[in-house]
């Protein structure tokens, strides 16, 4: 066994901080994107954390003659972490197709160019936004809650690819499984490295706040504050991304290490549900940065509550998430400012 790890989506958010993990607990990787969402910077940074380049072939998964390319470059390929997907809820609305090519097909091909290998192990990259508004009683949600029709085509995708894995778990004999179902994932390598880079005006929170912090954006709007929630605001599970990162390791650790089932799944989040104005307030303490917002309206399709039972995780991965959202926070900040030069 070669130890190598093919990374989708290398240069990606959770990609990227992935590779340093991986490499860091001493596996060989190769990784793979397209820069549909992400720039050739990013393997500067990750190649600045680690002292070297990391072997890197850029083609779009979703394209087999491209994907397949990665696999005659590097036949000794162990196991796939598929990370490679468009993920923006809002944009998936309006353009359902582009994402049900990139997405699912990215995935099709995964599995096709790994069912005839010896080894077929693939981790996927899934969210919690296959359980929808959890249920009066069922929060901290476990891997057992059902799963609701999602509200958008991102959610749609992320449900139809792990029940395509299911389906390619029952066909193909040395395909196995390991779907990890990621809540809310904030925050920069500690190097300032690395980081989260949205495009455009960011629509996840935290972007939101740094950015507003460094004077791009004019204030914070926080959608609604009438939620049935203690203090009005949205509850989430936000989970440092190198910890997240980190349970990618014990996961293909696990698989590589014949242990398990072959398919199986986990939730990553913390265990604690934080609100948006706990996390505001969170922010202006560890920062010192005065953080100004507003109350909006709704936003529309928005979850009211929900965080994970990550126990399963905890116990059988042998992994937690313990970095204190103090230090998470800061460590968004901190790549924030190195972005904007302050
Ligand atoms: N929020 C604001 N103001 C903003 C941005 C967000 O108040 O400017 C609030 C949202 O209303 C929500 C909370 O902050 O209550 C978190 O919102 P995010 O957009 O950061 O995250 P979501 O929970 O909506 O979505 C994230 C990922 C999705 C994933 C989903 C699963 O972005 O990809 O978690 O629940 F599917």
């Amino acid at each position: 066994m070669s130890n190598r790890v093919l990374v989708t989506g290398a240069a990606g958010y959770i990609g990227s901080h992935t590779v340093v993990e991986l490499v860091k607990a001493g596996y060989e990787v190769v990784g793979v994107d397209d820069f549909a969402n992400s720039t050739p910077d990013v393997l500067k940074g990750i190649s600045s954390i680690l002292g070297f380049e990391i072997p890197f072939v850029e083609a779009d998964c979703s394209d087999m003659s491209s994907f397949s390319r990665v696999f005659e470059a590097y036949p000794d390929i162990d196991a796939a972490i598929h990370f490679a997907a468009f993920k923006a809820v809002g944009e998936s609305v309006l353009k359902p197709v582009e994402y049900f090519r990139n997405n699912l097909m990215s995935l099709v091909n995964l599995i096709d160019l790994m069912r005839s290998r010896e080894s077929g192990n693939i981790v996927f990259s899934s969210s919690c936004t296959v359980y929808g508004e959890p249920d009066e009683g069922a929060l901290p949600i476990s891997e057992t809650a059902r799963t609701k029709p999602a509200l958008s085509p991102y959610g749609r995708t992320k449900q139809m690819c792990e029940d395509m894995l299911k389906d390619s778990v029952r066909a193909y004999g040395n395909i196995k499984v390991t779907a990890l179902r990621y809540f809310n994932p904030i925050g920069a390598h500690p190097s300032a490295l690395i980081g989260e880079l949205p495009v455009g005006v960011p629509q996840n929170l935290v972007p939101y706040i740094t950015q507003t912090a460094a004077g791009l954006r004019k204030e914070l709007s926080i959608f609604g504050d009438d939620y049935d929630t203690p203090d009005g605001t949205c509850i989430r599970d936000y989970i440092y991304v190198c910890d997240l990162a980190k349970a990618h390791v014990r996961a293909v650790d696990r698989m590589l290490g014949a242990d398990g089932e072959r398919y199986e799944l986990f939730n990553l989040g913390t265990g604690t549900g934080v609100s948006v104005l706990e996390l505001v307030n969170e922010f202006k303490r560890v920062t010192g940065v005065d953080l100004p917002y507003k109350f909006a309206p709704r936003r529309e399709g928005d979850i009211v509550k929900v965080w994970a039972d990550a126990s399963k995780a905890n116990k059988i991965l042998g992994w937690k998430a313990d970095t204190p959202l103090g230090d998470v926070l800061l460590s968004a900040w901190n790549w924030e400012k190195k972005i904007r030069n302050l």
